[in-house]
């Protein structure tokens, strides 16, 4: 199971000192979607480059109602200095300033609470560091969606985007998300909808896919 949390679980509610000061979690989500990130240390070249692309593509995130948090095993001093690196990274200025707020949590309290830390990779004091978690909150707080990579592979963002957009499709529409789907495809009608309820759903037009099996339930309709 990623990361210790079921889906549909609550986001945990705990208080953090973190870049943007102290924070109660459900107060810093409020009523928006939400990503947690997890990552091994600070000042670790993979994570820079992760942190990198989430802050190149936060506006994209912010614009779909997101807000992205990250929790790394290090204090704030040192999530600021990295923060400088990351901005370099990005060949911005290096200010401690990112569009998101990195958790702190150098006594490994939230990441052993939420089940992160990976035996198999360890620090160079033989200590077990955190895998790259990612847990996607609705605006319900419930868990939505996690994966969980290694520390040794780095997450892909652009992906992590197009997720959210197939969730928050999937939370308003009746329909879900074939392979490899890139925002504007066609989606599926969910296969619980009957023929003729589908028609109306979906003035767009619904296409089934003939099958051997004589079953239409490969249905697809435009992006609505
Ligand atoms: C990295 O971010 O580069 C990294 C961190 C811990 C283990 C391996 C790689």
């Amino acid at each position: 199971m990623p990361g210790g949390l079921l889906p549909g679980a609550e986001a945990p509610n705990f208080e953090a000192n973190t870049t943007i000061g102290r924070i109660r979690f459900h107060n810093y989500l409020g009523d928006s979607w939400s990503i947690l990130f997890s990552h091994p240390p600070d000042l670790t070249p993979v994570c820079t480059t992760e942190l990198g692309r989430a802050a190149k593509l936060a506006p994209e995130f912010t614009k779909r109602n997101v807000k992205m948090i990250y929790l790394s095993i290090d204090s704030v001093e040192d999530h600021l200095a990295w923060s400088k690196d990351v901005n370099a990274y990005n060949g911005e200025e290096p200010t401690e300033k990112l569009p998101f707020p990195i958790i702190e949590d150098k006594n490994r309290d939230f990441v052993i609470q939420l089940g992160m830390l990976d035996p198999a990779e360890k620090d160079e004091k033989g200590t077990p560091v955190t895998a790259r978690v990612v847990f996607i909150f609705g605006t319900d707080k419930k868990l939505k969606l996690s994966i969980l990579y290694p520390a040794t592979t780095g997450r892909n963002f652009d992906d992590i985007l197009r997720v959210i957009l197939c969730l928050q499709l999937t939370a308003e529409k009746r329909v879900a998300i074939p392979v490899n789907w890139k925002n504007g495809d066609s989606v599926m009608v969910l296969p619980t909808i009957p023929e003729e309820e589908a028609k109306k759903l979906f003035p767009k037009g619904v296409f089934i896919k003939d099958l051997p099996s004589g079953k239409k339930y490969l249905r697809y309709t435009p992006q609505p």
